[in-house]
């Protein structure tokens, strides 16, 4: 899918909140922006911890800063992630989940690699298909 300048916009966000990643220990920065159905975006980058296992991801962070914000479920209409590694960095698991929560499942997940400077996007949907979301709103 090709940039425009929406897309953009929200990574170009992300990359400013990877500046403020806390990751002393895997040493892997990663920025997070969500696009409100209001237009505001906002950001999360993750924050590590000596005990690892408290590790809060990027996009965790973003969803929590957004729901501060006062985001509902169905809100957040697209996220980026943006990460230098060899690929394109996917959400992990738990990231998604939690995405499930407040995005639909054709809501865009753009995946900008800084190595290459390529962005590659995946619905939601494509990502977790059969999400659980039972009890969910
Ligand atoms: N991480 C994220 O913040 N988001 C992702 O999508 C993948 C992984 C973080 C967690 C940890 O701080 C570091 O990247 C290495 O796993």
């Amino acid at each position: 899918m090709p940039v425009g300048p929406a897309e953009r916009a929200l990574i170009d966000a992300a990359l400013e909140a990877r500046t403020r990643s806390y990751a002393p220990y895997s040493k892997f920065h990663v920025g997070a922006a969500l696009l409100l159905r209001d237009g505001r975006i906002v950001t999360g980058t993750n924050v590590e911890n000596v005990s690892y296992g408290l590790t809060v991801c990027a996009e965790r962070h973003a969803i929590a800063a957004a729901v501060g914000a006062g985001a509902k479920p169905g809100d957040v209409v697209s996220v980026a992630i943006v990460a230098l590694a060899e690929g394109p960095t996917p959400p992990c698991g738990a990231c998604r989940q939690v995405l499930a929560e407040f995005m639909s499942p054709d809501a865009h997940v753009l995946m900008h690699n800084l190595r290459d400077q390529q962005t590659v996007t995946q619905t939601l949907g494509e990502l977790l298909p059969s999400a659980f979301l039972s009890f969910a709103r």
